[in-house]
């Protein structure tokens, strides 16, 4: 039986499951492992199950004992890990793609609802019974016909694009490539960045992590913006400058910012903190039963596959 270490605790489902089909190392205290200890723990181990809040840089990776031969992410994100230096150590790395696609476009929409709508300081005034309906009480953005920049039209961004358009948001996006009229389901497409934000009245950022996109909102493209727009990230933290976005909503440049995602996760910069404007959530994009019991499957079935063929359809380097 192949040996696997599971970093992070599954729901309990997904670990009967996983002892069903492997020599299981689990962890029962949902511990925070250094990448030393993950290092340690994966001594006789054949395979990974890693999660997004795990750091498998090229050090950690090149350390790893020679047995292991796949790091099943736990995410679709993979930013988490240098899978190049998996690579030269031919080391498989797979992702869970597809099954969270609804669960993550309904926290996009939360965002864009939250910060559109004022949610976060209607929350704050309703625990405080401190406020007092007005004509002019919390006004915020109405969605209907707003424009929608979609940064990153994958299969979250067009989730996130079709409800968007239920609503009567108007959907322009920015992709590598234009997508077939039928996939663009009315969208406008964007070949350049600046083209997407110069007509985004709330700007959703769907793209993943990576070296093209670390940073790609920072104070130089905040201002192809128009003024006043609202900006959403369901994606991954790396992909804002966060400075230049605190200094955007001070300037007024930015309205409200809806966030699920932030660098160097869980702490967030404290420059979010000072603005009513700013509705946080902590990573919730998948954090639904159905989901997260479906990406752990999903995780267990792409290492069984590895072992049983030598590779997976969810291999991503
Ligand atoms: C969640 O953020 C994921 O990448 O699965």
């Amino acid at each position: 039986m192949k040996k696997i270490l599971v970093t992070r605790r599954l729901l309990k489902s997904n670990e009967d499951r996983l002892k069903t089909l492997f020599e299981v190392n689990l962890n029962s205290n949902d511990e925070l492992y250094s990448q030393k200890k993950l290092i340690e723990l994966s001594k006789n181990c054949d395979g990974i199950l890693s999660a997004l809040t795990d750091k498998l840089d090229k050090d950690t990776i090149n350390k790893l004992p020679k047995s292991i031969k796949i790091l099943s992410n736990f995410a679709v994100g993979f930013g988490n890990i240098d899978i190049e230096a998996a690579k030269q150590r031919d080391i498989a790395v797979t992702n869970t793609p597809e099954v969270l696609t609804d669960a993550t476009a309904e926290i996009g929409i939360l965002l864009i609802l939250g910060a559109c709508r004022r949610a976060a300081e209607g929350i704050e005034g309703a625990k405080a019974s401190n406020w007092k309906w007005s004509a002019d009480y919390l006004i915020g953005k109405q969605l209907t016909g707003t424009r929608l920049g979609i940064l990153g039209m994958g299969r979250i961004g067009k989730k996130i694009a079709k409800i968007a358009k239920s609503l009567g948001m108007i959907i322009h996006y920015h992709n590598r490539s234009k997508l077939s009229p039928d996939k663009e389901e009315g969208a406008t497409y964007h070949e350049t960045l600046k083209g997407l934000m110069s007509v985004s009245d709330v700007l959703s950022i769907c793209c993943p992590a990576s070296k093209e996109t670390v940073n790609l909102i920072n104070a130089e493209t905040l201002e192809y913006l128009p003024k006043g727009a609202v900006v959403t990230n369901v994606a991954r933290g790396d992909i804002v400058d966060d400075e230049a976005l605190i200094d955007a909503l001070d300037r007024r440049k930015v309205y409200a910012v809806g966030l699920d995602v932030y660098k160097g996760e869980p702490n967030l910069n404290p420059g979010y903190l000072k603005h009513k404007s700013a509705f946080i959530l902590p990573h919730l994009g998948s954090a639904t039963k159905e989901t997260r019991t479906a990406m752990a499957n999903l995780a267990i079935d792409n290492i069984d596959e590895f072992f049983k063929t030598g590779t997976s359809k969810n291999k991503v380097n």
